[in-house]
Order: structure tokens, then C-alpha cells, then sequence
């Protein structure tokens, strides 16, 4: 029987799968047969570690990070009880179908659920079934929590969602015994970082205009100073010789005067690629976009838009 490859296990805004191509493309040839450390400090639900973890053998070491500690429980959970979680995830999903033609009912379990994992106050195993839980039956897979980190997004209306993929949690139970797991800020991935390593930025995105903001995923907001912040510490990385690849929102595209990005890594090597972004409550903005794929080495384009 072939093996299952692991892939993401959460939907979440920004979610790299499509990009994945133009990546691929972008990745230091050298690292085809050289060991290397991959570094993932924004890992989100992790579509580029996927696919870096099942593509390339020679990972010697991967670290992830993410400052938001309820997606971090998540991973660690999968990675030390797969099976406790997959238990807890079949009864969540067992009682939530049981509500099928219930409406008030399916609302009604949903808050009980969301109200217990806002007490954050049960075992990591339950904390981690109710994060899967609730990113698979709300609104449109968000993430979103208030002032007081109580996470406020309310019902989707799926009608059959997968809340429990008992084989895709045990592939990427499998994979992640080769990661190191991290919560908190980006920046402390770098001690961890052995040479030579692989750096994959995908920060939360500078919105294209004031209403499109998705990048309130944890509680502290990523700003144009953070965004300053991110190229300061790129740079640091350059210096210590290490090789990045970023990702972020191609803003120039929306509006050609607006040189932050460009003027921001200009010592760098800027490209555009086509993406197309799906988390967005308005399904006409869900159009075609470009994204900027930065990186502090040159590489042979696939595809080169401007
Ligand atoms: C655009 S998302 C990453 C999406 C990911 N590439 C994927 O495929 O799902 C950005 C992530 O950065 C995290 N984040 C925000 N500020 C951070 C910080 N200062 N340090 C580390 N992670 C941060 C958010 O919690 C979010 O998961």
C-alpha cells in the first residue's frame, strides 16, 4: 500500500499551496544534494514544510516556529499523541454530524466547543482536537481572536467537513519527528539554525488595502515596522550566510506608485508570480493576484512577470 504524504491539516489564511511551484523553482540548486537545516519561523499550516519534508531527503534538520501557541500545541500533539487526538477528533466529529438537519443545534455544540477551548484550560490533546475542530467548522477556516485571545469567528456552513483525517494526521505525525517545534517570535529561530540552512518567510501578508486585512492572526499586529523589522533581520541572516526565501503581497501590483517592497529589498532579488488568494469573505476579490517571491540569492526564473 503507498504511504500517505503528509499534507496541511488546517486551512489558514495565506496558505501556501499555490505558490508551491514557483518555490520549487526558486530553491538554492546546491540544496539538491547538499544537507541542509530548513526553517520555517512563520510556519502557519505549513503547505512548504510539507512539501520540503517529503521532496527533499537531505533535510538534516527542520525548525518551525509560530508566535501563535495554540497552532504550536497543534503540531506537538501530532507529533508525540497522533492517537489520542485522532480518538478526540472522531468524537467531535461523530457528535457534530449527529446534528445533520439541526442547524440550532450544530450552532449550539459549535459555541459549547469554542467557549471550552477559549477556557484554555483543558489537556493539550483536547486543546489541540478543539483548534482542528474549529478551524474546520468555521467561517471559512479563520483565525481571529479578540484583545483578550478568546478566538470570536463564528459558524461556516459546511455541511459534511472533514473534521477528523485520521491518515493525514498520522503522516504528519510521521514527518514531524524530524522538526523542532518553536512558539514565539520569529526572530529566535536563528539559534537553532545550524549551517547551512534554508530560511521560508511567509509573514503575515502587508494588506493591499485598508478592509483586506488578514494579517490579524495572533493577537499582535505585523505593521509596516514589523515589516522593516523582517528585512533588518534578513539582512543578519545574509551576513551570517544564510539563504532566505520570502514570500509577501505584491502591493505595487494594486497601486504601481507604491514602492515599499521594492525600495525595502532592493539589494535583493525581487520576483512576481501569479497567485491566487482564497480566503477572502468577498468571493469577487478572490481573483487572480501577483505575490513577490524574494530571495538573497539569484536563481533561474521559471516564470517572470515584471
Ligand atoms: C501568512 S501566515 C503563514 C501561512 C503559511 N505559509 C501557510 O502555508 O499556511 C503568517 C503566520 O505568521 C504568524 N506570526 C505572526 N506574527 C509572528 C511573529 N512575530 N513571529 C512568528 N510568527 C508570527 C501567524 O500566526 C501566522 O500563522
Amino acid at each position: 500500500m503507498a504511504e500517505n504524504i503528509a499534507k496541511p491539516f488546517l486551512k489558514w489564511a495565506g496558505g501556501k499551496s499555490q505558490l508551491i511551484n514557483d518555490i520549487k523553482s526558486a530553491l538554492p540548486k546546491e540544496f539538491t544534494s547538499q544537507k541542509f537545516t530548513y526553517v520555517e519561523p512563520f510556519v502557519g499550516s505549513g503547505a512548504v514544510l510539507f512539501w520540503v519534508l517529503e521532496n527533499f531527503p537531505n533535510v538534516e534538520k527542520a525548525i518551525i516556529n509560530d508566535i501563535n501557541g495554540d497552532l504550536t500545541n497543534t503540531y506537538k500533539v501530532i507529533a508525540s499523541n497522533p492517537e489520542k487526538l485522532i480518538a478526540i477528533l472522531n468524537n467531535f466529529q461523530n457528535e457534530y454530524f449527529g446534528f445533520e438537519n439541526d442547524v440550532d443545534g450544530r450552532k449550539e455544540y459549535y459555541m459549547k466547543q469554542r467557549a471550552l477551548f477559549n477556557t484554555r484550560s483543558t489537556d493539550k490533546e483536547t486543546q489541540a482536537g478543539l483548534f482542528i475542530f474549529l478551524n474546520r467548522t468555521c467561517f471559512n477556516g479563520l483565525f481571529r481572536v479578540n484583545k483578550s485571545n478568546h478566538f470570536n469567528v463564528p459558524i461556516g456552513s459546511y455541511i459534511k467537513p472533514t473534521i477528523c483525517d485520521a491518515e493525514n494526521i498520522m503522516a504528519v505525525s510521521k514527518v514531524l519527528q524530524r522538526v523542532e517545534i518553536l512558539t514565539g517570535d520569529y526572530r529566535d529561530t536563528l539559534i537553532h539554525a545550524e549551517q547551512p540552512a534554508l530560511f521560508y518567510f511567509d509573514p503575515p501578508y502587508k494588506p493591499l488595502s485598508k478592509t483586506s486585512s488578514f494579517n490579524t492572526y495572533a493577537k499582535d499586529e505585523f505593521g509596516d515596522n514589523e515589516q522593516i523589522q523582517l528585512k533588518n533581520f534578513c539582512k543578519i541572516l545574509d551576513g551570517l550566510g544564510h539563504y532566505w526565501i520570502l514570500s509577501n503581497s505584491d502591493v505595487k501590483g494594486k497601486d504601481m506608485t507604491d514602492e515599499f517592497f521594492d525600495d525595502l529589498y532592493e539589494e535583493f532579488n525581487i520576483s512576481r508570480v501569479w497567485a491566487k488568494r482564497s480566503i477572502n469573505a468577498n468571493p469577487e476579490k478572490r481573483g487572480k493576484l501577483t505575490e513577490l517571491l524574494i530571495t538573497n540569492y539569484a536563481y533561474e526564473q521559471a516564470l517572470s512577470i515584471a
